[in-house]
């Protein structure tokens, strides 16, 4: 029998049910089909996040699993980060465009790009998909790779897919899993104006 998981955020105030329910996992179901029509829903969500003079310096390279795409990123991933994620359906390399192509720098494309994937996460997880972002990888393996002009940065890579089962995995993985999810208060993040 599946056992399924949750990891709610316990909130100090109201918010969204999907944001509250969108927790990074590392839990997948290597027996899922990647839902084709939840991930064009996550691009098209990235697509419409706002960026600095609509300069959308955001692009996107989708590795599906079972695919040599999949293997390369996979192989880029750092340590404890591969282990996991050898059972998404996907793995999306998060890429900042940091220069116009006559070499001005774009200053705010990290921080454009970031809101891209915060908008891909949730419109993934309002899909039912499951998502978890990762900063441990060999960014410049990803970029020779697929070629990729210095001017694209891959930043961040997320895996994407079905959430597995609980309890079909090792004891220190759902320890991790399932562990409180903790944040600073309000009060402690509010510089002014509180
Ligand atoms: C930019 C970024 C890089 C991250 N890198 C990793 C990583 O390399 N490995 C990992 O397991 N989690 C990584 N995470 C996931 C965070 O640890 C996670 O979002 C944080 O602990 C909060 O947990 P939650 O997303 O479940 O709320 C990363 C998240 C972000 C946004």
């Amino acid at each position: 029998m599946t056992t399924t998981h949750a990891n709610p955020a316990p909130t100090e105030a109201p918010i969204l049910d999907v944001l509250a329910e969108r927790w990074s996992t590392r839990v997948y179901d290597a027996s899922a089909t990647l839902d084709e029509a939840a991930l064009e829903s996550a691009l098209e969500a990235a697509r419409w996040a706002p960026s600095a003079n609509n300069t959308q310096p955001w692009r996107f390279i989708v590795a599906r699993r079972d695919t040599p795409e999949f293997e390369t990123v996979h192989s880029a991933l750092r340590g404890f980060n591969q282990s996991w994620t050898s059972a998404a359906s996907a793995l999306v390399v998060f890429v900042a465009e940091t220069e116009t192509e006559d070499g001005s720098p774009r200053r705010m494309a990290a921080y454009d790009l970031g809101q891209a994937a915060a908008h891909f996460t949730v419109q993934a997880h309002a899909s039912g998909l499951h998502t978890h972002q990762m900063g441990g990888f060999d960014a410049k393996a990803v970029a020779d790779a697929f070629g990729l002009d210095a001017r694209f940065v891959p930043l961040t890579v997320m895996s994407i897919g079905s959430l597995g089962d609980i309890g079909q995995i090792p004891e220190d993985l759902r320890e991790r899993e399932l562990a409180p999810r903790t944040r600073h208060a309000v009060k402690d993040l509010v510089l002014a104006g509180a």
